[in-house]
């Protein structure tokens, strides 16, 4: 089945960039980040344990960076996010 647009809009996508870097952006189609709507947080978890969670400013692209250092290939990412008007959202 294929994603909504609402779907497609507020699921966070996880990108591995190396390094430790992780990139998790809000969403495929990318999100308003106006006043009346944007995005509050992103939270990265690893193996089901919170990373860190992120503020994004209205006015930012709803996209952000995380840093694990010792971040193994085996490591299970998800990411969730909390739009002002749609809700908590969270990455499969
Ligand atoms: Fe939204």
């Amino acid at each position: 089945m294929n994603p909504t647009e609402l779907e497609q809009k507020h699921t966070p996508v996880i990108l591995r960039q190396g390094n430790g870097e992780v990139s998790v952006k809000v969403g495929l189609v990318p999100h308003p980040t106006e006043e009346a709507h944007h995005i509050n947080w992103v939270e990265l978890y690893r193996n089901k344990a919170v990373v860190e969670r992120k503020n994004i400013e209205v006015g930012k692209p709803a996209e952000i960076v995380f840093e694990i250092p010792d971040l193994k290939p085996e490591d299970i990412l998800m990411a969730r996010e909390e739009c002002n008007i749609h809700g908590l959202w969270e990455s499969v």
